[in-house]
């Protein structure tokens, strides 16, 4: 008992000597340098008065383990020659950023790079990837600066912090055509009518046109494209006896053979897919963005997938007959008025990201070299002040372009897209054609 009072007492003072030592706001001093003196040992000469105690300047105090009770000025006066031991290393410098501090490992975006405070060179320093963005400023200015381009753009919040490379899969999904698609047999109608200057399908056949598709951060356009042709197609054909909504998840998940799912798919296998196992409607399978599990045997149809038809006599799933291609620009209009809405693949750069109205027409604004294919749902066609357009949906949501929808400059092969247009036959019931 007796000698718990003075250790106790001298821990206080060694924690209150360590703590007092290393901190800024000391008083100031001098100590060591008051008398320039410095010692080998313990010596009152050397020892001074600091906040109600002693600190030292002699080289007991400079031991390897912590110098915690030498004078703050012991180092300069005493051992100017000295480098701080380790484990005394100055810390340092933080990596900064908007008024705030990060340690090495943190990051933080900027845009759609990822910047990293790395330690390197003893020194923390941000680290950031450089990838071009989907949204570009200069994109957005440029366009809208250029009234001869004859289309805006836009910023789209839905593409913040998103990388164009991403974007180019993601947003899109169609792999590159094969050389034996272009031999696929085209049709030709050589119809010489009188072709309206204007023609909407949305119009024509009014509440059997799907509404635009939002494809989400999936690269499934192979699918939606498709399924929302298909839908239009049904509806038409059936003179509104099968207004179905088919799924674009029956393809994402069930054709899965050859096909990346979100990463994109090819559109001749998934016509492939259509015809000969069918799809299913929207309700009995919502589209989810995602491959999930298909849950369809291979060779079911509608009741043993358990979804409801719409016409007593529909058991089959819905499927379409061969695709053929259209190849001039008249005879896509007259399977459009015929038939309904078509499919075609075009080529898409990064300016066409911001596409908020107008004719678009590839500019020279923005990445040149990147680029990926999209499959879109050609609905219609007009013109506008003599200069003719395809009226074109995209997946991209309502929000996007013209309420979802954009027109492409008509008769150029704007973007590629003339270069591969096609069209399906649905196969209807027997009872819905009377
Ligand atoms: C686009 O929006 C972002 C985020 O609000 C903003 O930082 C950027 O300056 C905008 N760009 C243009 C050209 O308006
Ligand atoms: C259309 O343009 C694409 C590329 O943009 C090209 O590969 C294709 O050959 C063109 N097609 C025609 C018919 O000119």
């Amino acid at each position: 008992m007796a000698y718990t009072l003075p250790i106790s007492i001298l821990l206080c003072g060694v924690i209150g000597l360590s703590l007092a030592y290393s901190g800024p706001d000391l008083p100031p001093g001098p100590y060591c340098g008051r008398t320039n003196e410095c010692c080998k040992n313990r010596e009152d000469r050397c020892s001074h008065y600091i906040l109600g105690t002693m600190c030292y300047c002699d080289e007991f105090c400079d031991r390897p383990n912590g110098r915690d009770d030498c004078c703050p000025d012991y180092q300069p006066v005493c051992d100017p020659q000295s480098t701080p031991p380790p484990g005394e290393i100055k810390k340092p410098d933080p990596c900064r950023h908007g008024g705030r501090i990060y340690r090495t490992g943190d990051t933080r975006k900027e845009g759609c790079n990822t910047c990293e405070c790395v330690f390197e060179y003893e020194q923390n320093n941000w680290q950031c990837s450089r990838d071009p963005c989907i949204i570009d400023d200069d994109v957005i200015s440029y366009v809208n600066r250029d009234y001869r381009l004859g289309w805006r753009a836009s910023n789209y919040s839905q593409f913040y912090n998103k990388k164009l490379k991403d974007g180019l899969i993601f947003k899109l999904g169609t792999f590159k055509l094969s050389q034996e698609l272009y031999h696929l047999g085209a049709v030709n109608y050589d119809k010489d009518i009188d072709y309206p200057r204007q023609f909407d399908s949305r119009q024509n056949w009014a509440n059997f046109i799907t509404p635009v598709v939002d494809q989400g951060w999936c690269g499934s356009d192979w699918a939606v494209s498709l399924a929302t042709i298909i839908s239009d197609r049904f509806a038409i054909q059936s003179k509104g006896a099968e207004r179905v909504r088919l799924s674009p998840q029956t393809l994402l998940s069930c054709n899965v053979r050859r096909q990346q799912g979100c990463k994109g798919g090819h559109i001749d296998t998934a016509w492939r897919f259509a015809s000969v196992h069918g799809m299913v409607d929207e309700d009995c399978y919502p589209y989810k963005a995602r491959v999930t599990t298909c849950p369809f045997r291979a060779e079911g149809n509608l009741l043993s997938d358990g979804c409801r038809p719409l016409v007593a006599d529909r058991q089959d799933r819905y499927k379409v007959g061969p695709p053929s291609r259209l190849v001039k620009e008249q005879d896509v209009m007259y399977d459009i008025m015929v038939s309904g809405p078509i499919q075609a693949v075009m080529t898409v750069y990064q300016d066409f990201f911001h596409y908020s109205g107008g004719i678009y027409r590839h500019s020279m604004f923005g990445d040149q070299q990147m680029k990926g294919y999209h499959s879109v749902r050609i609905v219609g066609w007009g013109e506008q002040n003599g200069d003719k357009y395809w009226l074109v949906a995209n997946s991209w949501g309502p929000e996007w372009g013209e309420n979802g929808y954009f027109r492409i400059a008509r008769g150029v092969n704007e973007s590629g897209i003339e270069s591969f247009m096609v069209s399906v036959l649905c196969d209807v019931t027997e009872s819905s054609m009377k």
